[in-house]
């Protein structure tokens, strides 16, 4: 048996390797271990819960406001006494969070191969996103297999001198999680929520945590969704608010007292998958949802100014608006006036991913360790 020791701390991180443990779970071959760092608490815990995953580790790191810096001496320092005890073969990580970074950096000091899911994503800015584009190539150093999502991201890490022996292009595991919740068919337990389905009002739904937005940004969009709000009565501006007390106090003051903005606490996986299915315009600056709400056919805009994930951008289903206040405005009333402008970007598209991304990754962690073949790559 060949140990694979997953580490993760935040909810994107969990919702991505949630298909990946139980694959690794169900491999004759492999044996999972599953280390959690607590860098998110309540919203990780929310995933864990709904996937039913119960880390055999956690090391509970998480405080309100730490530092960067704080935050990643506390997994190195909690993580090295697993790595001995544990002695996996392998070490999982996923994505770009400081929990990946300091992950990774701590099994190669240990000496045990690290696998990276969700490898070769690239902004080209290392300021944007901050920190995560320095965080993932970071990681991309500390890697002995890359599990690249799409045929771009391996061109990245081909184009860094990556030995391609070393890459596999497997799709990304968010779609395998997409379709494995959206065919639940979880029910709202908030019943307004539940309402707005039943009354098929016109819902955009906002997210938006992004560190570069923090403050001047984050409150020109707060001030943008009141704006909207009040310029179209018959929509609901549906915002679940991640947890940051930063990311709050920036944005819900702006759109206080407006009846058609339903501001919610982190939605359940199922639930969030849903609303985001029966939304007309998705407004974001999440990484996760930008691969996700493409494949469901609705038209997203991100409130960034670059991003790592063009495949959407070029199927047209992804529009990159940036922070700008105005801008915001203008480009959600088009989608929201101009039924041509509407249907050009709501097609149903799925660059990132098949549902097979976990298997195609399992198969290349087995080959890793001369168990067995890789599959095809995805998008080959
Ligand atoms: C982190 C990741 C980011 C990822 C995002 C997903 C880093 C530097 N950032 O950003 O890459 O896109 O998660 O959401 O790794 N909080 C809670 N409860 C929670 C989670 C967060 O109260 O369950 C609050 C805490 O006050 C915490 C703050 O949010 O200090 C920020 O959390 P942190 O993990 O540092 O950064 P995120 O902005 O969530
Ligand atoms: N998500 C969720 N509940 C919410 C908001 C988002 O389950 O209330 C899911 C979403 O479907 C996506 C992931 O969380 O899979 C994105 O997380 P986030 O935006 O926090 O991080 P990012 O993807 O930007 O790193």
């Amino acid at each position: 048996m060949h140990r694979v020791m997953t580490v993760y701390g935040t909810r994107p991180e969990a919702i991505k390797v949630a298909p990946v443990i139980r694959a690794v779970e169900a491999h004759p071959e492999l044996e999972s271990v599953t280390v959690v760092t607590g860098q998110h608490r309540e919203m990780l815990d929310q995933v864990n819960e709904i996937f039913g995953i119960e880390p055999d580790h956690d090391l509970d790191v998480f405080a309100h406001g730490q530092t960067l810096n704080g935050l990643m001496a506390k997994v190195f320092a909690g993580l090295d006494d697993v790595l001995v005890s544990e002695a996996p073969d392998a070490v999982l990580v996923q994505g770009d969070t400081t929990t990946v970074a300091a992950a990774s950096i701590a099994a190669f000091y240990r000496r045990i191969p690290v696998v990276h899911l969700e490898a070769g994503l690239r902004s080209g800015d290392i300021d944007s996103p901050f920190p995560e584009e320095a965080n993932r190539r970071i990681t991309t150093q500390t890697t002995a297999l890359h599990l690249a999502p799409t045929p771009t991201s391996r061109d990245n890490l081909l184009r860094e001198a990556t030995d391609p022996a070393t890459i596999a292009v497997t799709g990304n595991t968010v779609i395998d999680a997409l379709l494995h919740t959206v065919a639940q068919d979880v029910p709202f337990s908030d019943e307004r929520l539940a309402l707005l389905e039943k009354e098929e009002r016109p819902v955009v739904l906002v997210t938006t945590h992004r560190r570069e937005n923090w403050g001047g940004a984050m409150e020109g969009v707060g001030r943008a969704l009141g704006r909207l709000a009040d310029a179209y009565p018959g929509h609901t501006i549906v915002l679940p608010a991640h947890r940051n007390p930063v990311v709050r106090e920036a944005v819900l003051p702006h759109v206080a007292g407006r009846d058609n903005v339903l501001v919610t606490e982190p939605l359940a996986y199922g639930e969030f998958t849903r609303l985001m299915a029966a939304s007309t315009v998705v407004l974001t600056d999440s990484g996760g949802v930008q691969e996700e709400a493409p494949s469901l056919g609705k038209p997203v805009l991100v409130m960034r100014e670059n991003t790592e994930r063009p495949e959407a951008v070029d199927a047209g289903t992804v529009r990159l608006i940036g922070t700008d206040e105005e801008r915001i405005v203008a480009e959600v009333s088009r989608l929201v006036d101009d039924p041509a402008a509407y249907a050009e970007m709501a097609n149903a598209v799925n660059p990132y991913g098949d549902g097979r991304a976990a298997e195609r990754s399992v198969a290349a962690i087995a080959a890793l360790f001369g168990t067995g073949e890789r599959l095809a790559d995805f998008g080959s």
